[in-house]
């Protein structure tokens, strides 16, 4: 596996980057949640704000399970994806009348509920409940098929299934969820895509076998179709 000797290096430079958010300093599984939802289709800068309103309005699931449609739309405006917003009400409405209003600290559970596939289940897992589980978005294929100087084509769903394994293997138990985290937030200020990558900043830059080739450019592959 390629990515052993990448756990020392990024979580030492998580310790002295990560940004400091709500949801990291108090990662309850329903700000967890909310955050992981939210950040799937936004930025982090942009999410604070509108993370901060959403859970002063509702600070609990079971206040999501009860809120009004307009008023929950209301409190998506802006973020667009409205279905989004609508499967969390949904999913907070199955987590009070099947988990007694607590999200359920397993990532096969996890992912019956309306708009919790793998990598939500996965961020949901390690981060809030430290389960030993990856969560692949496309910012952590990119970095770490960059770290491999991989490239299979990162549209695949098969090579977003053994990279979870690969990461699986190698995960810290004490620290899954911000192993995970080192990885998105990497691949959000460091590991950048569109040919703007700041190797010279990067914690693993001796590890990345894009970088000793000469290939960080060229990967991701992600044929147009
Ligand atoms: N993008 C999605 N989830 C994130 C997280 N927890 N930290 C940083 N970036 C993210």
């Amino acid at each position: 596996n390629d990515y052993r000797e990448t756990v020392e290096y990024l979580l030492h430079w998580y310790d002295l980057n990560a940004r400091i958010l709500e949801w990291r300093s108090n990662p309850k599984p329903y700000y967890v949640w909310i955050s992981e939802i939210m950040l799937q289709q936004t930025r982090v800068e942009a999410v604070k704000s509108y993370f901060d309103r959403f859970i002063k309005e509702l600070p609990t699931i079971k206040d999501l399970a009860a809120v009004e449609e307009d008023r929950l739309m209301k409190l998506w405006e802006g973020l667009g994806y409205y279905n989004r917003a609508r499967n969390l009400k949904k999913a907070a409405i199955i987590v009070m009348e099947q988990y007694n209003g607590e999200l359920p600290a397993n990532r096969e559970e996890l992912k019956k509920l309306p708009g919790i596939g793998s990598y939500t289940s996965g961020a949901i897992g390690s981060i809030a409940f430290q389960l030993p589980v990856a969560a692949v978005d496309g910012n952590v294929l990119r970095v770490m098929k960059r770290i491999a100087g991989s490239f299979d084509d990162i549209t695949k769903e098969k090579v977003k299934k053994e990279l979870e394994e690969d990461i699986e293997a190698i995960i810290p138990k004490d620290r899954p969820g911000d192993y995970n985290q080192s990885l998105m937030e990497l691949g959000a200020t460091v590991c950048l895509p569109n040919g703007k990558p700041l190797c010279n900043q990067c914690p693993v830059m001796h590890l990345c076998k894009a970088f000793h080739n000469g290939d960080e450019l060229k990967i991701p592959v992600k044929p147009k179709k």
